[in-house]
């Protein structure tokens, strides 16, 4: 690699790091980004430093065992987790990691992002699984993370925070971006209590339009879990797609459990498993008459 290319490497990080400082998306010294170089070389943020006041020269260039070969400070504390990116997915030549508070507050909170919901992040990230909960910087997080790194390029950390990968720093960046809102706009939803769902023919057209607008995405989408797994690695894009012979939007159904817990004081009488909500007849006026207040 030439030192020109390198040089704009370290650019990038450095811009990319303010970029997440700014937005909120690290406090203190949170944060790690790495690129390759080539084959044998892969360049880091040092650890403990704040990603919002980087300079180039800050930077650790290390082999793909995690030994350091240049560079005057320590490399991050979660090369480990990098590493195992880089030796999975060898179409990826950068890692971005970090704590966007929204998306890690659905970590926390154990919710992945993975329902149908809007087109854009099916069509490029897929789906956002949560990977186990792992303490930070030991070898039980690349673990974690190498579950479901070959068919995902972002990621939630349980309890901890979120990890993107692309072709480059700055499209592992726009991936965190991408959850992040997608974390905002999820969670405003819920909070006005409906979700709209895309349902599973629509998430096949937004699967042939991958094709057609040439989107790379490292797995296909899948709608049945049971399509997931192959051994322990998480081999297709899970989403949360209802069935519909005629709706392309489906409401949600635990919205529409909460509303009918709302109307009438207590869970509905009776869920059949293929989705088919029982109600007696003061559930449903309740419901309806709950429904009609809420258009007022
Ligand atoms: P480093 O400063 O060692 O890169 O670690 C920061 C971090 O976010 C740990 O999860």
């Amino acid at each position: 690699m030439s030192t020109r290319v390198e040089e704009q490497i370290r650019a990038e990080i450095v811009e990319v790091g303010r970029r997440m400082y700014a937005r909120g998306y690290v406090a203190s010294n949170d944060g790690n980004i790495s690129a390759r170089l080539d084959d044998g070389r892969l360049i880091t943020t040092p650890t403990a430093v704040s990603k919002g006041y980087m300079t180039p020269d800050m930077m650790v260039i290390v082999d793909f065992d995690g030994n350091k070969l240049s560079g005057e400070r320590k490399a991050s504390s979660e090369l480990k987790m990098h590493l195992e990116i880089y030796r999975n997915r060898p179409d990826v030549n950068a890692v971005v990691h970090a704590h966007p508070p929204l998306a890690t507050g659905f970590a926390v909170a154990g919710i992945p992002l993975t329902r149908a919901v809007l087109a854009e992040v099916i069509t490029t990230l897929g789906s956002i699984p949560i990977a186990e909960y792992a303490t930070p910087s030991t070898a039980e997080l690349p673990e974690a993370v190498r579950k479901y790194i070959k068919a995902h390029d972002g990621i939630l950390l349980a309890n901890h925070g979120a990890v993107t990968c692309g072709e480059s720093v700055t499209a592992a960046y726009h991936k965190m971006e991408t959850i992040e809102h997608f974390a905002k706009i999820s969670l405003v939803a819920r909070l006005l209590g409906r979700e709209n769902l895309i349902s599973r023919d629509e998430v096949e057209r937004l699967q042939g339009l991958r094709g057609t607008y040439g989107i790379e995405a490292p797995a296909p989408l899948c709608t049945d879990p049971n399509d997931a797994a192959a051994g322990d690695q998480v081999l297709c894009q899970v989403l949360e797609a209802p069935e519909s012979a005629s709706e392309r939007l489906v409401p949600d159904i635990t919205s529409v459990l909460a509303g009918l817990r709302g109307a009438t004081g207590r869970a509905p009488v009776a869920i059949r498993g293929d989705g088919e909500i029982r109600l007696t007849y003061a559930e449903l006026t309740a419901l309806i008459a709950d429904a009609v207040k809420n258009l007022r």
